[in-house]
């Protein structure tokens, strides 16, 4: 995933990212760390809605990038976001599925902040694999059906005046973790990881349920991750 972001990179330098939805930057994390030791990033702002991610997502970059760029992490929705500044690239890293409505206005916001020729990057998982079992478990559970890359499909073609291209990502998921029989917190980490919810919420007898709702549907431990890569830019 990193790959796509440092070609995007490679092709202007002192690029300004917005990254909405930043929560813990587990990818933004390491993006900014490569961009900025190439000399390719001069700032860096997110935003997310979670004020305990932003914390620790600011206090990363406070010990990792202080004196290299600038950046800001702002505890606020999208939707009350507002900036001067215009962006060469805005990352939305798994954030459309977890929106309940206003994917196309999110978009047209985000397209009314690029600088020309920037370029929206947006991850979102296919209905596959391992995402198929994260959407049984939130229908069965909360009687959701999360957004997949075919929706944005479906967006993006109804969209006049931009371009785009997809590629997809086929990541894996290592579930040996939550295998042994004790639950620790890593393993509580990618339990939460796998039914996007905070799996510390639940008591032991629930994680142990979860834990073999999953081991239920993998025999040999690995999962498939697939995930669609789009990348956005105004057209006319
Ligand atoms: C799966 S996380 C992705 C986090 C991050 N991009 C990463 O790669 O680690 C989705 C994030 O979207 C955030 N989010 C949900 N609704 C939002 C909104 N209306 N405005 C801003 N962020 C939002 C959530 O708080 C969560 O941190």
């Amino acid at each position: 995933m990193l790959d796509a972001m440092l070609k995007i990179a490679g092709a202007s330098r002192e690029m300004k990212i917005l990254s909405v939805g930043s929560g813990l930057g587990l990818f933004e994390r390491p993006l900014v760390l490569e961009l900025s030791a190439l000399g390719l990033i001069s700032q860096f702002t997110g935003v997310d809605i979670n004020r305990e991610a932003n914390q620790l997502l600011r206090t990363f970059l406070e010990q990792n990038v202080q004196d290299r760029l600038h950046f800001e992490v702002r505890d606020e929705s999208f939707e009350n976001f507002s900036d001067q500044d215009q962006y060469d690239l805005i990352l939305f890293n798994h954030v459309f599925e977890y929106l309940s409505a206003g994917q196309e206005r999110w978009l047209n916001k985000a397209l009314g902040m690029l600088k020309t020729g920037g370029q929206i990057g947006l991850y979102s998982p296919l209905h596959d694999e391992i995402n198929f079992y994260y959407a049984k478990f939130q229908e069965e559970l909360f009687k959701r059906s999360p957004y997949f890359s075919a929706d944005i499909d479906g967006l993006l073609n109804s969209l006049a005046k931009i371009k785009f291209e997809r590629q997809t990502i086929m990541g894996k998921c290592d579930l040996s973790l939550i295998a042994r029989s004790e639950l620790d917190p890593a393993a509580t980490k990618l339990l939460s990881f796998l039914c996007q919810i905070d799996a510390r919420e639940f008591d032991s007898a629930q994680l142990h349920e979860i834990r073999d709702y999953f081991l239920g549907v993998e025999a040999d431990n690995w999962i498939a991750h697939p995930t669609d890569l789009y990348l956005i830019q105004q057209s006319g």
